[in-house]
């Protein structure tokens, strides 16, 4: 299976290549303090080699509990916000052709009523499972959600609730744990050393996919790849770290993460994640922005061709999506189409890609563009390692700890005194 290309192609004449040397060395050294466990926060970079010591019996257990989930199943509902549910419903809605197993829902990552009572609508004369998912098993937004959701499996299937909800949280703290040791229900660990935003290839994100059909063991094998070719440099998300560091340097404080299929959006959601809480603290960091191209370029098109120039890009193409459409030849041409008839979608969309880097670039946006083969797990599993590994070494780079997220406590301590919480 083919590796992804990152191409920085599209960057040439926004930065010195000195300069670029210059960035590459340093990124070099804080790769060396990534692996040797010398850099900020190295307590929670167990995702490093996570993918290549994930084991078969890890595997098979999930799978054992995944497939019974399945099988009972129309919807699973996956209760968790931020890095416990983004990363899951990224692969799940880029995974093509879409499963055939139950589909995923997804709950306790918003507190809107609105929301909770469209999908107690939605899953009332069906059957459903729950995974919830919290690390610390604290957080409010998914705990009110299970709060409304246990309540309805007990009433819905009595003593055979249990078969019906698994917990994947720490080891030992947090009331998830507690929960799942009284009640029974079965659970998975989310390892000690390894924090929300990375932990999509634990069982995290493989819990719930395996239960929805997604192939994990390809998932897995695409990350699993990544991290091998990862450990030598110079490598591909060694390279981008220093880029999008050295565009920074020049001004570029803002990377907007654009894409031509839909499939990816939640993609770039789960990549906003993972870069804006690793590196946006201490004052510092690239703001992540994504939009979704060729829809987006009637909306921000405008101001990323012509607007302030702080905006650096980086693409990615699906070298080969999963389906193409013939645009059909009506013998006329009163649409002036004529001169596409017989040509395929996914041409015209290439196209419209090559054509917008290249307009962008002119504008003054330096673009970086990361090719892949095609729609699969192993692909998004590629994807996924390259970016975790860029961050940390882009975190590192900043002078920041990638791995922490003090600033999420700010709203959380203000919501809790307004609440009139005990203790705030
Ligand atoms: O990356 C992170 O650590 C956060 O986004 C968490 O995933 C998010 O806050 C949810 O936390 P928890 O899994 O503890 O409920």
């Amino acid at each position: 299976m083919k590796k992804l290309e990152l191409d920085l192609k599209p960057c040439d004449g926004f930065f010195n290549v000195r300069e670029y040397d210059k960035k590459v060395e340093q990124a070099y050294s804080k790769v060396h303090e990534l692996f040797s466990g010398t850099g900020r926060g190295n307590e929670y970079t167990g995702w490093l080699n996570l993918p290549l010591e994930t084991n078969k019996k890890q595997i098979k257990d999930i799978k054992a509990t995944a497939g019974r989930l399945r099988e009972n199943s129309d919807y699973i509902i996956n209760i968790g916000i931020g890095g416990s549910y983004l990363g899951t419903k990224a692969v799940y809605d880029f995974i093509s052709p879409k499963s055939e197993g139950p589909e995923i829902l997804y709950a306790g990552n918003t507190i809107s009523g609105t929301q909770m009572k469209d999908l107690m609508d939605k899953i009332r004369d069906k059957d459903v499972s729950l995974c919830v998912v919290s690390k610390s098993g604290t957080t409010t937004e998914p705990a009110i959600a299970f709060r409304i959701l246990e309540g309805f499996i007990k009433e819905r299937y009595g003593v055979k609730a249990k078969e019906r909800i698994v917990g994947i949280t720490d080891a030992k703290k947090g009331a998830v744990k507690v929960l799942c040791d009284e009640m029974g229900y079965d659970s998975f660990v989310i390892p000690d050393n390894i924090g929300g935003r990375y932990s999509v290839l634990t069982p995290v994100g493989l819990v719930p996919l395996a239960a929805s059909g997604v192939d994990i063991d390809e998932l897995v094998a695409g990350a699993a790849d990544m991290a091998s070719y990862s450990k030598n440099l110079p490598n591909d998300a060694t390279m981008y770290a220093a880029m999008r560091n050295l565009l920074l340097d020049g001004g570029k404080t803002i990377e907007i993460m654009a894409v031509y299929e839909e499939s990816l959006r939640f993609f770039t959601e789960w990549w906003k994640q993972l870069f804006g809480e690793s590196e946006g603290k201490e004052g510092k960091g690239i703001f992540p922005a994504s939009v979704i191209f060729s829809a987006d370029l009637h909306s921000m098109g405008q101001y990323i061709q012509e607007g302030n120039r702080n905006i650096f890009e980086t693409v990615i193409n699906i070298k080969n999506p999963p389906f193409d459409m013939k645009i059909p030849d009506t013998g006329q041409d009163s649409d002036g189409l004529a001169y596409l008839a017989g040509k395929t979608m996914n041409y015209v969309n290439e196209t419209a890609m090559l054509a917008t880097i290249n307009a962008h670039r002119k504008g003054g946006v330096p673009n970086i563009l990361i090719n892949l083969e095609d729609q699969s797990g192993y692909s998004i599993g590629q994807l996924i390692y390259f970016f975790e590994f860029s961050c940390a070494v882009s975190g590192y780079l900043l002078g920041v700890n990638p791995f922490d997220q003090p600033g999420v406590e700010a709203y959380k301590t203000e919501m809790f005194k307004m609440l009139g919480k005990p203790g705030f």
